[in-house]
């Protein structure tokens, strides 16, 4: 039997679908999350920061950046613990910010 995945977006818990995005994900149960390119991967808004995120671990928590998401993390300079909600796939369970969430 396969194990749930959940995900924690500001504070708010939900089980997610490992095989959609962050996004996708936050979409699904009304979560807000920023978004304007279609999920492009073009315009930035969606990006999200990290809580849980620790590097000894990060392989297991995140899939890597896809090359999309990899161009724009370089061309704005994200931090190892923002990702783009729309190219991220929840591999493990993550606590996450939005942007506009303080
Ligand atoms: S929705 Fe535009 S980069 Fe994610």
């Amino acid at each position: 039997m396969k194990s749930k995945t959940y995900l924690s977006i500001n504070e708010k818990k939900i089980e997610v679908d490992t095989e959609k995005s962050i996004l996708e994900n936050a979409l699904l149960h009304k979560i807000k999350i920023n978004h304007s390119c279609g999920q492009m991967g073009t315009c930035g808004t969606c990006r999200v920061e990290v809580l849980n995120f620790d590097e000894q671990i990060i392989q297991n928590l995140l899939a890597p950046r896809n090359e999309i998401e990899n161009e724009m993390a370089n061309d704005r300079g994200f931090n190892d613990n923002e990702r783009l909600s729309c190219q991220t796939y929840p591999v493990a369970d993550l606590k996450i910010k939005t942007s506009d969430h303080s």
